[in-house]
């Protein structure tokens, strides 16, 4: 067992900050920018998405991180040949981003070219998207039920080289099992109680997530639409130290 070190339990390693990333789903930079200094004090990670990385491209990830050690989740779900997402991420691997979105549904081979070509990138697999009902499922050639696709998919991705997986947290504990403990396992659709949904139809509240094995949660509109996003992101920090120790899954290149 380790020492105990500031920021662990019993020499568990807490993540400290809070393992949990800021969706940073703003309008401008300026203002992506502003949130990323509020909470970064608080939280593990913020996450960059296709929307401001198609405005302001591969800049943006040093604009964001600036000086702070926050780490960057790069969600650009990458979907294409295999020599094709193998340039990508090549090229995105240049930005030293800690994670990676690569959709599982591409196969393995895709998987495998993203994984090879960012080695110091997690690359974190998009099973099924929540947004998809079982229906629309269907209508895309899929069958079977959504819960045996987010599984499939999950073996699929970690047995080609993916670190992370996508998942809804209802699903986290059957993905867990598919995929052993070593897989990070990271959840949207996370609303502290007493906070909107918005347009997510399945939500846990962060604590929820965490005890069914997630470790980390995606949380966007109720930190950053909240008055003062620092302050919100810091109970929501407060609100997962009061669990039993989390399990801290290392980053790509960091000592496991
Ligand atoms: O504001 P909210 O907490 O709903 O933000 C969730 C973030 O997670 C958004 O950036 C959204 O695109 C992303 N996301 C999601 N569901 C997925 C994958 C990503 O909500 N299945």
């Amino acid at each position: 067992m380790t020492p105990d070190l500031p920021g662990t339990i019993e020499g568990v390693a807490l993540s400290n900050p809070a393992p949990v990333a800021v969706a940073l789903d703003a309008p401008d930079l300026e203002t992506a920018a502003r949130w990323a200094g509020l909470v970064t004090p608080h939280v593990s990670t913020v996450k960059i998405g296709l929307e401001l990385y198609l405005r302001y491209g591969p800049n943006v990830v040093a604009s964001i991180k600036g000086a702070s050690g926050v780490r960057v989740f790069l969600d650009l779900k990458l979907y294409d040949i295999p020599a094709t997402v193998a340039a990508a991420a090549r090229t995105v691997a240049r930005l030293h981003p800690d994670l990676l979105t690569v959709h599982a549904s591409g196969g393995a081979d895709v998987i495998r070219a993203a994984a090879e070509n960012a080695p110091g990138t997690k690359i974190a697999a998009v099973t099924v998207l929540t947004s998809l009902s079982e229906d629309q499922l269907a209508q895309t050639g899929v069958t079977g039920s959504v819960h045996d696709a987010v599984l499939r998919l999950s073996a699929l991705a970690v047995d080609a080289g993916a670190r992370a997986i996508v998942c809804s947290p209802r699903e986290v504990s059957a993905v867990r099992a598919e995929v052993g403990p070593g897989i990070m396992l990271i959840t949207p659709g996370v609303r502290p109680a007493g906070s909107a949904a918005h347009d997510q139809a399945r939500v846990a509240t962060p604590e929820e997530a965490v005890k069914a094995g997630s470790d980390l949660l995606v949380i966007g509109r109720p930190i950053t639409g909240a008055p003062d996003p620092g302050a919100a992101a810091a109970t929501v920090a407060a609100s997962l130290r009061r669990l039993t120790p989390t399990r801290h899954l290392a980053f790509a290149g960091e000592p496991p």
